[in-house]
């Protein structure tokens, strides 16, 4: 349980009452009041890995990576848009994956551009608004039979990537397609559980598994997220070497060495001294959009209302999402000055445009009054806006934890990946809830089923 090659580093010294003063920080020693429990949780996650808790032993899965670097080149070999189909843990992990790995304009550099390297463009359609697919199918325009939809959905049966799978199958059956070839489900492996499956069967679809031990919200380094990613030209090998790096650390039973359970410990303390809400603000444009990710991680793992003996309990911590710098001219005058009810994670990237600091913000002539700005890079701006930012929430008496990578990278995400997963299990081991069910989403599905008509389902009393 080495964590080697691990590069992330949690530093938490701006959460202490030495740091943030008596009324708003922990005592040092607070942490370490929770030893018994964090070793019992860490019990109690180890227990269950690779038997009802899966997303632990996705990195090691040689012989899916293997099929899915296959499967990419071939994909790349044709295909100009690559479509995900899916909602929820189906789309949020690709969409944090490409934001962060692919340059931040992918869709709109010509293909031949080494940052885009012959990749297709990428897309992500989460949603059933009209507008959105309208738009879509407005982008594609004529190069629908030379676009690939990767229709990923885990029950086989969700209503929003199931109504997108219909319309694409049928658009492709009447505008000349080839359904067979264009499609690809990303699925239950087992028929009798997955409609998407059985379909898949029958249609003569390529298809992908989802084991059942991995959530969709934990899925994001199966199938799910590394199709996607590899025929977006990511190294998937490396995202998944790093996450086995952070599983190893996430292994150990102190929060002396395993940074997931001490982030969890930390935010749980501080939710039960009234700070229920918890920020992820990276200083990254790339990684904004992890910000949804871990918002859906948070929100559906740890917003329960059945404790373990099916109590009642109304529990969980509402995630934030926030990006730096941008957001220091908007949110940013709340968490300073707002209520005490907030814990800010800051992302640092230590190296966000490579070694450097990126271009210089001015090499010519600047006037004096901005001569400060011209003599720098943007990676010195960049890096001095966090700074100050988390020296005024310190000065403010505001806890801030900040996570330290080096540069974004497949295996720095692979790490912050695997980071939040296990953290969000310690945290509903700490809450005392079931942190891998998601009721209410389910209720909201069958709701839906039963407003759309499907057999076996009631609409709700009222609608
Ligand atoms: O994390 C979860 O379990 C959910 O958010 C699901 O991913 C989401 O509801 C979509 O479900 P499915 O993959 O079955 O279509």
């Amino acid at each position: 349980m080495s964590g080697k090659g691990s590069v992330l580093r949690l530093d938490v010294d701006n959460v202490f009452q030495d740091r943030i003063g008596e009324t708003h920080g922990l005592p040092r020693g607070e942490v370490a009041n929770l030893k018994r429990r964090i070793k019992l949780c860490n019990r109690d996650i180890e227990g269950r890995r690779g038997k009802d808790v899966g997303f632990m032993e996705l990195p090691y899965d040689e012989a899916l990576a293997a099929r899915v670097k296959e499967k990419a080149g071939q994909l790349r070999g044709w295909c100009k848009n690559f479509v995900v189909l899916g909602i929820g843990g189906s789309a949020l992990g690709n969409i944090a994956t490409h934001g962060a790995l692919n340059h931040c304009f992918h869709n709109l550099l010509p293909a031949e551009h080494p940052a885009r390297n012959g990749a297709p463009r990428i897309f992500v359609l989460d949603n059933v608004d009209p507008a959105l697919l309208g738009d879509f199918f407005d982008v594609v325009g004529d190069e629908l039979e030379e676009t690939a939809f990767n229709v990923i959905t885990k029950s086989g049966s969700t209503a929003e990537t199931m109504s997108q799978f219909l319309h694409v199958r049928d658009r492709l059956r009447s505008r000349g397609g080839d359904p067979a070839r264009q499609i690809i489900a990303t699925t239950d492996p087992r028929p009798e559980k997955s409609l998407l499956r059985r379909i898949a069967q029958e249609d003569g679809y390529w298809t992908l598994p989802i084991p059942d031990n991995v959530g969709g919200r934990f899925s994001v380094l199966s199938a799910v997220g590394l199709l996607s990613a590899a025929v977006g030209g990511i190294d998937i090998d490396e995202l998944l070497a790093g996450a086995a790096a952070m599983d190893a650390r996430c292994r150990a039973q102190t929060t002396d060495e395993n940074p997931a359970a001490l982030y969890a410990a930390i935010l749980y303390l501080f939710y039960r001294r009234g700070k229920p809400i918890t920020v992820l603000m990276p200083y990254s444009a790339r990684l904004q959009r992890l910000g949804d990710w871990y918002c859906q991680l948070w929100a559906e793992s740890l917003g329960k209302r059945d404790g373990l003996e099916a109590e009642d309990v109304f529990v969980g911590p509402t995630p934030v999402a926030s990006v730096g710098v941008t957001d220091q001219h908007s949110v940013m005058q709340l968490y300073q000055d707002g209520k005490f009810d907030k814990v800010l994670t800051l992302v640092e990237v230590e190296e966000p445009a490579g070694p450097g600091g990126g271009p210089p913000i001015c090499e010519g002539q600047a006037e004096a009054e901005l001569a400060y700005l011209a003599a720098h890079t943007f990676g010195a701006l960049f890096g001095a806006e966090l700074t100050a930012t988390r020296c005024a929430l310190t000065d403010k008496q505001r806890p801030n934890m900040t996570i330290r990578l080096p540069r974004v990278g497949p295996r720095q995400m692979g790490e912050l990946f695997m980071f939040f997963e296990y953290a969000v299990s310690y945290s509903g081991c700490l809450y005392g809830v079931n942190t891998f069910d998601q009721p209410g989403v389910e209720l909201g599905k069958q709701y839906t089923y039963g407003l759309m008509g499907r057999e076996g389902y009631e609409p709700p009393a009222g609608a």
